[in-house]
């Protein structure tokens, strides 16, 4: 029997990773919200997933803005006849060393990469919890939650900080029949990203142990695993998707 579909948020939706995941629950035949603060591109992306038949909708929102989150979810919910499935996957990730970081700097990615999360997954659980009949949630950390990169101390700790946020609030949803689950990728070929080298890329590919980058389709099956009925056990959970670069130390001391 062909599943129900179901209202799905995703955040940071316009490009990336986050577009890979509504276009994965687009083609599943679900209504899928999409959010993200550059309207431009959020409204190339639904023309795009709209043309090859996709029940979506654009919303520009500042993940930053607690009214603009607020109104978002509310805004999908009621499109969209309720809410099932809230993806956390808006983030930013400059690059500077502590000694050079502005004040500035430091808020905007802990502003945009947890606070928003706590904005969004906070919208979507009220959401969730007043509806009554359960739902998923899932948020998109990064390996850079277990592991420092240096330049990256901000994104660093927002994404430790996004993980425990998500696990908290697993042990409290979790009698409301809210699962909560963190997806954590690895290299996903997004594009030349501000501050990401060419050089650099090629090194961090050198060291992925199945030799490539991920694609965004590779992390939106692992969310769609996760907020499927298939994982209804599964809550509190970080699935790592990065070819093995987390594992350990790939090369032997002795080759190239
Ligand atoms: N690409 C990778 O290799 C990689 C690796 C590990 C983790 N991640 C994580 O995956 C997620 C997506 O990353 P990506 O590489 O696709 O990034 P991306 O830059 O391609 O896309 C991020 C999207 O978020 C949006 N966004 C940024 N700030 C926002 C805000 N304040 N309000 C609303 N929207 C906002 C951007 O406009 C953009 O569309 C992030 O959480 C990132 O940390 C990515």
């Amino acid at each position: 029997m062909a599943n129900m579909p179901r209202s799905v948020v995703v955040t940071g939706a316009a490009d990336g990773i986050g577009r890979g995941i509504a276009m994965h629950f687009a083609h599943l035949g679900d209504r899928v919200a999409l959010l993200d603060y550059d309207a431009d591109r959020l409204a190339r992306t639904v023309s795009e997933l709209t043309a090859e038949g996709g029940q979506v909708l654009g919303i520009p929102t500042d993940v930053r803005s607690e009214t603009a989150v607020d109104a978002a979810v509310a805004q999908a919910t009621q499109t969209h006849a309720g809410l099932d499935v809230a993806v956390n996957n808006a983030a930013v990730y400059p690059n500077t060393a502590v000694v050079d970081m502005s004040v500035d700097e430091w808020d905007n990615v802990l502003d945009t990469n947890l606070k928003g999360a706590f904005l969004f997954l906070r919208a979507a659980a009220r959401g969730m919890l007043a509806q009554g009949r359960g739902g998923k949630l899932c948020a998109i950390t990064s390996g850079a939650y277990r592991s420092a990169r240096r330049g990256a101390a901000h994104y660093c700790a927002s994404k430790a900080g996004l993980v425990l946020l998500a696990q908290t609030l697993a042990l409290e949803l979790a009698e409301h029949g809210i699962n909560v689950n963190v997806v954590s990728p690895g290299f996903i070929e997004v594009g030349l990203r501000p501050g990401v080298s060419v050089p650099y890329r090629e090194r961090i590919k050198h060291d992925i142990p199945l030799g490539h980058f991920g694609e965004p389709a590779d992390i939106a099956t692992a969310v769609a695993f996760l907020c499927s009925d298939e994982a209804k056990f599964v809550t509190g959970s970080v699935m790592t998707v990065d070819g093995g670069s987390g594992a350990g130390r790939f090369h032997l001391p002795y080759s190239d």
